[in-house]
């Protein structure tokens, strides 16, 4: 069995077990719910064009999504652009919600979806995220007829066209493929204390400790939504018991109480004696920042970093470096964003329409480069991507695939709720035996571990 199919299967079992007015853009930012408004985040102050609220039978594309950072915002407003072009009389309502990884937006979109108020297009992360929290409950159209209609069966590879897959139909459009295991280094500060990126967890602790001393912050982290400590996390379990034990944390396979899982949240532990004192109230793309200022010498986060680096002017392999997260080169932690059609939207023919450009090559290399991510199809062009996003190809094609957890990739979003509930305190009083423990037991609670 090929490794994707491998990691496809693994996502079946997991399933099985858990069952604009002419040229112009309207952004509506939607306030974050009370207890995440509260955190200042850079991504709030991302620029809100007007003020307006989709009004009843008016030609427009309320197209809902949490892109509002640098990299992320560039993408998609690239891709508006394109389809501005092709449908000039079409007004887009970007409905849009600060927070990296959908930390507030997930609630604002869950809120609408239940008071029957669904925008025409929304963003949704392939696998559990997509599956189990809006096709199972009945609340998409399947979008398989567009695949269809523009022969995408053949330029999509059929294990992302599996992951979209339930009941024998696709339920929505891939636009992207990220990775969430790289780490990102700044190349002055390595050089400046003789020190080569480190591949392994014990090269990692020996090069802080080496940066602490020079007045370094080793590893910077913005985790004002959990889910970014999280992600950190995945890497260490990842890195620890490899891709196979990796896998197994999501279908049952692998034993939340063994002595390997206490060895990563050790590690992972010990790795926050390295990061800045104020992670706590930073977003993802201000920690990003740091390592860009040289106040930090490196991040661990998802190549939407890319997107970051480069909407500040800086290159890959010159401003910043990259490299897979300590310990875990050979594998390819993955996830990817899709656009979906949810059931009665209310501008669904222009909702079709921008599923068939999300969907295509011209849209997917608009929005890629720029996004930091690569693209599903076979056919993209390689040559409009720069030196870190052509290595992820490299990589997606050659790399042992295992799912990310924190993007909706691994497990149900109500085992990832419960998870980020154990980090949240986990990351505050580093209690190893108490975060293995919730662990565990979220993954009783999901149905997917016994007693
Ligand atoms: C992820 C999403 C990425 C990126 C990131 C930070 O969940 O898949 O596309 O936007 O959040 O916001």
């Amino acid at each position: 069995m090929s490794k994707k199919l491998l990691w496809l299967t693994t996502l079946l079992v997991i399933l099985a077990l858990s069952l604009v007015a002419c040229g112009s853009t309207t952004t509506t930012e939607t306030e974050a719910p009370a207890e995440e408004a509260a955190e200042p985040t850079e991504e709030a102050a991302a620029p809100v064009e007007e003020e307006a609220a989709p009004a009843e039978g008016a030609n427009q594309l309320e197209f809902f999504s949490w892109w509002t950072a640098g990299g992320e915002a560039d993408g998609l407003n690239a891709m508006y652009e394109v389809f501005k072009q092709q449908y000039p009389d079409i007004e887009i309502v970007n409905a849009t919600v600060a927070g990296g990884a959908g930390s507030n937006a997930k609630a604002v979109l869950a809120t609408r979806m239940q008071a029957g108020d669904p925008p025409d297009s929304f963003q949704v992360h392939a696998g559990h995220e997509l599956i189990d929290t809006w096709v199972v409950a009945d609340k998409m159209e399947p979008v398989t007829f567009i695949f269809e209609e523009n022969g995408w069966m053949d330029v999509y590879p059929a294990d992302v066209i599996d992951i979209l897959s339930y009941n024998g139909e696709i339920w929505s459009v891939p636009v992207n493929i990220h990775r969430s295991n790289v780490a990102w280094f700044n190349p002055q500060l390595f050089a400046d204390n003789g020190l080569e990126y480190p591949k392994t967890f014990d090269d990692f602790f020996a090069a802080a400790e080496t940066l602490q001393a020079a007045g370094v912050t080793p590893l910077a982290l913005g985790d004002n939504g959990i889910w970014a400590s999280t992600q950190l996390l995945e890497t260490v379990l990842l890195g620890t018991l490899g891709p196979d034990g990796y896998r197994g944390l999501w279908t049952g396979e692998t034993d939340w109480n063994s002595a390997e899982v206490t060895t990563a949240l050790e590690t992972f532990a010990h790795m926050l004696d390295y990061v800045n004192e104020d992670h706590a109230a930073l977003s993802w793309d201000q920690a990003a920042q740091m390592v860009a200022d040289g106040d930090a010498a490196m991040t661990v986060m998802g190549d939407w970093a890319n997107g970051y680096f480069t909407s500040i002017g800086l290159a890959p392999g010159e401003g910043y470096g990259y490299a897979p997260s300590p310990s875990t080169e050979g594998t390819f932690m993955m996830l990817s964003d899709t656009f979906s059609l949810p059931q009665n939207a209310p501008h669904r023919e222009n909702a079709i329409k921008w599923l068939t450009l999300a969907g295509s090559k011209e849209g997917q290399d608009a929005f890629n480069p720029l996004k930091g991510s690569i693209s599903p199809r076979s056919d993209s062009d390689r040559s409009l991507y720069d030196a870190y996003l052509q290595s992820a190809m490299d990589d997606f094609a050659s790399n042992e695939i295992t799912p990310s957890l924190a993007h909706g990739a691994a497990a149900s979003e109500g085992w990832v709720t419960a998870f980020n509930d154990v980090m949240t305190l986990f990351v505050t009083d580093r209690d190893v035996a108490a975060a293995q423990a919730g662990m565990a037991q979220a993954c009783v609670d999901a149905g997917v571990c016994g007693q």
